[in-house]
């Protein structure tokens, strides 16, 4: 079947997901590609044929999708368009995550035709407690290159949409995880929850480094912080995804969250994207 138009559609706040979703669609070959990024607001949908190819790639948190990217996909509607559902995660686990985004799609029209679980840095690493740091990385990027290739492969052997047959993302390969650093990370966090130690609501900024830029402002997919109010971080808005933290120019912004530590400690061993198709 021939592709008139591809789309990504993502919510990325620390961009990982966007651009595993946009090596994708360079693989696939499509020319006229559609970005529709959910990350800072409500946007209008595209309408999607099924002549037209999505790939929707979104973050774990907590092993689900991101709350706020399922709100902002509320309108999302599709027609048998054939979609590619991609979650990316920082080197822990994905847990619900690519089911909760399969179903969604279905739900909403789409014909889930590919899916994938990729890499991305850990929204939670740093310089000195790294976690998947720099990921997804040039090998992860041509992987991601190369299942974009498979997946037009996918298409062009199909006379049209209907022909295309759903993959049952359950059946996804599962990254390697030895059972030890699993074992003490699960022991870390009830010994780390038993101990009463206080989490942190929201990232912090140092006011000594803060210059006001607003890039923070800017990067922050919830309006939880404020135009000459950088120093502050409204806690009931904030989703902790250390956007603010990653993208502030003097590094004033930090998130001293005792789980990072952790994650850098337990999930060091390098997890391999994989794919459905
Ligand atoms: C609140 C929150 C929860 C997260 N939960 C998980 C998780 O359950 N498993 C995991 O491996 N990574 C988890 N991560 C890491 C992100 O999935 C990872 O950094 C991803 O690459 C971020 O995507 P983005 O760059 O598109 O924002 C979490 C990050 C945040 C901010």
């Amino acid at each position: 079947m021939n592709i008139a138009k591809a789309h990504l559609i993502c919510f990325s706040p620390t961009r990982t997901s966007r651009s595993v979703g946009e090596a994708i669609l360079r693989g696939t070959g499509a020319q006229d590609i559609a970005v529709t990024d959910l990350t800072h607001g409500e946007v209008a949908f595209p309408e999607m044929n099924g002549n037209e190819l999505a790939v929707v790639a979104v973050p774990v948190y907590g092993g689900h999708i991101p709350r706020l990217a399922v709100s902002r996909m509320a309108a999302l509607r599709a027609n048998g368009t054939p979609a590619v559902a991609v979650a990316v995660y920082g080197n822990r686990a994905y847990e619900k995550a690519l089911q909760e985004l399969d179903a969604l799609l279905s739900e909403k029209g789409f014909r889930v035709t590919a899916a994938a679980t990729f890499i991305g840095e850990h929204s939670y690493s740093t310089e000195s407690l790294p976690i998947a740091a720099g990921r997804p990385d040039k090998s992860d990027l041509e992987e991601a290159a190369s299942f974009g290739s498979r997946i037009r492969t996918k298409l062009d052997a199909a006379a049209g949409a209907s022909d295309l047959r759903p993959v049952d993302v359950r059946r996804i390969g599962k990254p390697r995880q030895r059972l030890i650093p699993l074992l003490r990370f699960v022991m870390k966090v009830i010994r780390l929850r038993k101990s009463g130690t206080p989490m942190p609501a929201s990232p912090t900024a140092d006011a000594g480094l803060c210059t006001r830029c607003g890039h923070c402002v800017a990067v922050c997919p919830n309006g939880a912080i404020i135009k000459g109010d950088e120093c502050n971080t409204l806690t009931d808005r904030c989703i902790r995804c250390c956007a603010c933290v990653k993208g502030c120019p003097r590094q004033a912004h930090r998130f001293d969250t005792p789980f990072a530590a952790l994650l850098a400690d337990c999930f060091k061993e390098r997890k391999d994207n994989k794919v459905i198709i």
